[in-house]
């Protein structure tokens, strides 16, 4: 019989640990499903699998949480997540005798092809521009046609675990703007985004997909160059090829109007608590 109260966090890495040590606190029952499932925070009870091998066995749930990540950034790292082992777990929660009350898939916004700089939010066009973007929307689509009561987050930029690739690429005078007009990011601090899949958890009719960012897309050249003043680093210079690919503001409308409150409503919340 299912645990009324246990989820399932697969793909328990740093975001998984994070949506994890919230629901302890909570007093939920957890399993953190990894291939290497030692070492996990108190309280996340560790189960190793990897997703890519087989349908595995998943103990009986009430809700699920897909947060694996791919190893690498190439097409055959995605599909290895994102067709094959979230096709296992499906096939696996599909058929179960008790199928959970509520899966929630982790993808991204990478599927936002825009490059105009417009706004967009969960109702744009998303396409396959690559092989990865391909897999994530698919993902999406699997959930979708399991019949099983599914949302999605897609979460933009995360930050906030150390001090990341950004922080380290400035300190170390490696930062670079690429010349022509400047682009729009978008992040979200990886406490908000754990914060967010709590909360839509437990929220009593979802949405079936939700952007995960903050409330405030940013210029990447004006936040290099602010972020280098912060630590004294040095401005990061103008130099290679001009920026290609997406440029659009993705928007949090949806996630605030479902009472989602923020710890880190801009970067500059964000950055803080990361910089101490
Ligand atoms: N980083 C970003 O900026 C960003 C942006 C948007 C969305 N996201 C999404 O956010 C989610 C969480 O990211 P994260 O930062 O928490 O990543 P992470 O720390 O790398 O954690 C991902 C976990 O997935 C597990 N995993 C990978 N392949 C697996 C498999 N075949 N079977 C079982 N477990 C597997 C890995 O553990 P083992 O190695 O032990 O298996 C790892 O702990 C992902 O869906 C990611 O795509 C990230």
């Amino acid at each position: 019989m299912a645990d009324s109260a246990a989820v399932l966090i697969a793909g328990c890495g740093d975001l998984g640990q994070r949506v994890g040590r919230l629901l302890v606190a909570s007093g939920r029952r957890v399993i953190g499903l990894r291939r290497r499932a030692g070492g996990l925070p108190i309280g996340i009870e560790p189960l190793s699998v990897d997703l890519a091998a087989a349908a595995p066995s998943v103990p009986a749930v009430d809700q699920v949480v897909f947060c694996a990540a791919p190893d690498a950034g190439d097409a055959a790292a995605y599909r290895r997540v994102y067709e094959t082992g979230w096709g296992n777990l499906l096939s696996a929660l599909a058929t179960a005798r008790e199928p959970p009350r509520r899966v929630l898939l982790v993808t991204s916004t990478r599927p936002y092809a825009q490059r105009d700089g417009q706004w967009v939010d969960e109702d744009s066009p998303v396409t396959p521009h690559d092989a990865q973007s391909e897999a994530l929307l698919q993902a999406e689509t699997r959930l979708r046609d399991s019949g099983l009561p599914g949302l999605v987050l897609r979460p933009a930029g995360l930050y906030g675990a150390g001090e990341g690739p950004l922080l380290r690429s400035l300190r170390e005078g490696r930062a670079t703007i690429p010349p022509g007009p400047s682009r729009w990011s978008n992040r979200m601090h990886r406490d908000d985004a754990a914060r967010a899949i709590v909360h839509l958890l437990a929220l009593a009719e979802p949405a079936p997909l939700y952007l995960g960012v903050d409330g405030e897309p940013t210029d990447h050249a004006a936040l290099l160059r602010e972020l280098a003043q912060w630590i004294g680093a040095p401005a990061p210079v103008s130099t290679g090829a001009p920026a290609a690919g997406a440029n659009r503001r993705c928007s949090n409308a949806r996630l605030l109007a479902s009472g989602f409150r923020f710890l880190y409503p801009t970067w500059r919340e964000g950055y803080r608590a990361v910089l101490g």
